[in-house]
């Protein structure tokens, strides 16, 4: 077989073959959009007409023609003074805001659930994060938002930080208060920079959540190809003027991007701002809907819980995202990497992301009714579908951040050893170790390793829970600093 000689073409094939429900991004959904508006006529040839900057084929660091009037009608569409199109995912608009936001050296405020592209950030930029904690989901055991109330205090305590980053929403769909965290930050003379990578959506519709730009924000990095419909690893970086240096923004994207982008990727966030103008607010208006519906059978129907408006105003949520299905499984004690599983195995539904307890399903304007349905149907089933249950200790999860000897980026450049877990308290970590639930780095390179910390990720390895970011994922070992 000729795919077996090509390794990557056949992982895609062999998954597309499946023909599962997909709950996941990219949220055109194997192009189910385009064909729904009658649009994947646009969509044909796209190898063919795979090109490099030829005349007539604009440039995207220096766009005059084609691509600075589709990213001027992107900035309008999406609220924003100017908008840049990134071909190197959200993470590259993360590097770009932050690197243009901060000199080496300086403070940034961070929550400490920041996805790994802002720790990257603050290393590549040599800056000192200081984390702000969110609030944490005692029954889901997630991390939900960020307080007003604790930037105001990390602001307070670092009056020397240059910016503020806040994830809006989060992975699970839980939205903080952008308005009132905006506020507070400008009142210092801070910029506020916002990590929207779940949120691209948001401005299309009032029933969803308010959009960071239409918060305040200074600048947004949204992944267009996650809740919107562009292709895997297109992105927007949105930019309001005032306390932006435009140019430095400019530069670093420079620095930062390929001087190849794919024009198709581009074209791809071209028509996922043209479907929304045009068909954005009828499809959300849907996707809105059956979310919704899907949320009330399961809450209703079931033990099981589905993320929702009744978590407003507590754990630092605002708001939430209707179309975000997050199913907590502690209810009929099934983990949520099992789940996952039995959605697979027994029904070809493929959600996004599990947890210890929770499955998270992302829904966009290209799912349609009969698969709310299925997906619905299958999560009521789970309760007889279960074969053995499972029952574990709960954990508490040491709150308190370690102490920090150096930021990450002096820790990164350090001479390093591996050693065994527990033979590593009293040393500083060169690496992030991230236990899920709930997602919370529990150590960051360059911190203290402490004899309560170690003991915890013992218990989280003995029963099962993930540990992410370590290079020995059953955490026998730790790369610590020599
Ligand atoms: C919260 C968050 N921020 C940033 C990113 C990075 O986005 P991208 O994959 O578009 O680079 C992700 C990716 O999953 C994310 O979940």
């Amino acid at each position: 077989m000729i795919y077996d000689n090509i390794p990557i073409l056949k992982s895609i094939k062999e998954y597309w073959d499946t023909q599962s429900i997909p709950f996941h991004m990219p949220g055109h959904k194997r192009g189910k959009i385009f064909k729904k508006l009658g649009l994947d006529y646009l969509m044909e040839n796209l190898i063919e007409m795979d090109t490099t900057e030829v005349p007539g084929v604009d440039n995207l660091h220096s766009p005059e023609e084609a691509i600075k009037e589709a990213q001027e009608l992107a900035a309008k569409a999406f609220g924003a003074d100017h908008t840049f199109f990134l071909v190197n995912g959200t993470t590259s608009g993360i590097y770009a805001m932050i690197l243009s936001a901060t000199k080496p050296g300086d403070k940034i405020l961070i929550p400490r659930n920041a996805h790994r592209s802002v720790v990257s950030g603050t290393i590549l930029g040599r800056l000192h994060p200081v984390y702000m904690m969110p609030e944490i989901d005692q029954y889901m055991e997630i991390a939900m938002g960020i307080k007003p109330a604790t930037v105001e205090k990390a602001l307070e305590q670092n009056p020397d930080a240059s910016a503020v980053l806040v994830t809006n929403p989060t992975y699970y769909g839980a939205c903080s208060d952008i308005e009132k965290i905006a506020g507070i930050v400008h009142k210092k003379g801070k910029l506020l920079l916002v990590d929207e990578a779940h949120g691209s959506h948001f401005i299309f519709h009032p029933k969803l959540p308010i959009s960071a730009m239409e918060a305040g924000a200074d600048m947004v990095a949204q992944s267009t190809h996650k809740t919107l419909t562009s292709m895997t690893g297109s992105s927007m970086l949105h930019v309001r003027e005032g306390r932006v240096d435009i140019e430095k923004v400019k530069f670093y994207l420079q620095l930062i991007q390929t001087t190849s982008p794919s024009h198709v990727m581009l074209a791809s966030l071209d028509l996922a701002r043209y479907i929304m103008e045009e068909y954005g607010y009828k499809l959300l208006d849907d996707c809105i809907k059956y979310s919704n519906w899907t949320r009330d059978e399961i809450n209703s129907k079931s033990p099981l819980y589905c993320l929702g408006q009744d978590r407003k105003n507590i754990y630092g949520i605002h708001d939430i995202d209707p179309t975000r299905i997050t199913v907590c499984l502690k209810g009929i004690d099934l983990r949520g990497f099992k789940a996952d599983e039995i959605l697979r195995s027994r029904y070809n539904i493929q959600v996004e992301m599990s947890d210890f307890w929770n499955i998270v399903a992302i829904t966009s304007i290209a799912d349609d009714e009969s698969s709310y349905k299925k997906f619905c149907q299958a999560l009521l089933n789970m309760q007889s579908d279960v074969e053995e249950n499972i029952s574990i200790t709960e954990q508490g999860y040491p709150i308190h951040t370690p102490e920090c000897i150096m930021a990450p980026y002096e820790a990164l450049n350090h001479e390093k050893e591996y050693i065994e877990i527990e033979k590593s308290p009293g040393h500083i970590s060169a690496e992030m170790v991230v236990p899920y639930p709930p997602g919370i780095p529990i150590i960051m390179p360059g911190e203290y390793i402490q004899k309560d910390i170690v003991e915890y990720l013992r218990q989280c390895v003995d029963t099962g829970m993930k540990i992410s970011g370590t290079s020995d994922p059953k955490l026998r070992k730790i790369k610590v600093l020599k």
